[in-house]
């Protein structure tokens, strides 16, 4: 039976370098590499020995796609990696229903859905990585729909690591700031916008991988994002959002 990992959103910038990262694992004969996008898809194929391409819409039939090739397979899933996501940033009043539904099925429905589907697959010593972020540490107004889904998902996980602990199944939040990726635009009206303490992906991936390996349920990545979790745990809520909308309200 192979061993497998599941990236979703391994077209992304990080599901890319935890495409890297993963192939390099001697107990992982397979990477289930779930994107849309046809073309990088392939160029994941033609680099990674390992990689078993499954072009996927999530918000689409993806879901039932990753359903029946593990029914049929039946493989033992070593590590499931919830990657894919996506947000707004503006005016919550200017996103319609539609977005707002499918924002919240991405970055929410889907992971819990394939986690409840994975489990059965999993044995001891495997592991879940939820990518959330350190929007999760305080609700951030012009990302108001995007800091919830990651609260969801770093309660979702850390909860989870508990009940999960007995039969030895690892879940890890990985709460990073800005990182470098095609996700973050780089000019709003020819101003171009300065993200605070942005790191790279690879330096998102590499301590993730280190904090799943010693088991803990959730990992910070970068220093600016440590000390912002600091931050916002000991300073009122109203006054870190007030601070964080004069920040960036110039961009809206
Ligand atoms: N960038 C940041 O500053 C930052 C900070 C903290 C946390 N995060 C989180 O990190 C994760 C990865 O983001 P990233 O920065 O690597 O962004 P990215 O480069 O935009 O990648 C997003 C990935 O999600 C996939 N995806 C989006 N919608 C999908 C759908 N409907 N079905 C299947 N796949 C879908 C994309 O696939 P296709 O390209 O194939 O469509 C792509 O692989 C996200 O959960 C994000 O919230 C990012």
């Amino acid at each position: 039976m192979a061993g497998i990992a599941i990236i979703t959103g391994a077209t992304g910038g990080l599901g890319m370098e935890f495409m890297r990262a993963v192939n390099e694992w001697p107990d992982i004969d397979e990477i289930w590499a779930i994107g849309r996008n046809a073309d990088k898809l392939s160029a994941i194929s033609a680099s990674y020995k390992k990689a078993v391409p499954l072009q996927a819409d999530l918000l689409d039939n993806g879901m039932e796609i990753i359903s029946e090739k593990l029914s049929f397979e039946k493989p033992d899933v070593r590590l499931l990696i919830n990657n894919a996501g996506a947000g707004y940033f503006g005016l919550f009043e200017k996103m319609d229903s539609k977005k707002v539904e499918n924002y919240c099925n991405l970055n929410c429905t889907i992971p819990s859905v394939l986690i409840s589907k994975v489990l059965p697959y999993m044995h001891e010593g495997s592991g879940i990585i939820n990518i959330s972020s350190a929007s999760s540490f305080q609700p951030n107004p012009y990302l108001a729909l995007y800091s919830a889904s990651k609260v969801y998902l770093k309660n979702l996980s850390r909860a989870l690591s508990m009940e999960l602990a007995p039969k030895k199944i690892t879940v890890t939040a990985v709460c990073p700031g800005w990182i470098d990726t095609d996700m973050l635009p780089h000019e709003k009206d020819g101003q171009s916008i300065k993200y605070t303490g942005m790191i790279s992906a690879g330096k998102v991936v590499s301590t993730a991988l280190k904090d799943y390996r010693k088991g803990k349920d959730i990992s910070v990545p970068g220093g600016f994002s440590k000390w912002f979790r600091f931050y916002s745990k000991v300073t009122p809520t109203k006054i870190v959002m007030k601070q964080w909308m004069k920040i960036t309200g110039k961009y809206i």
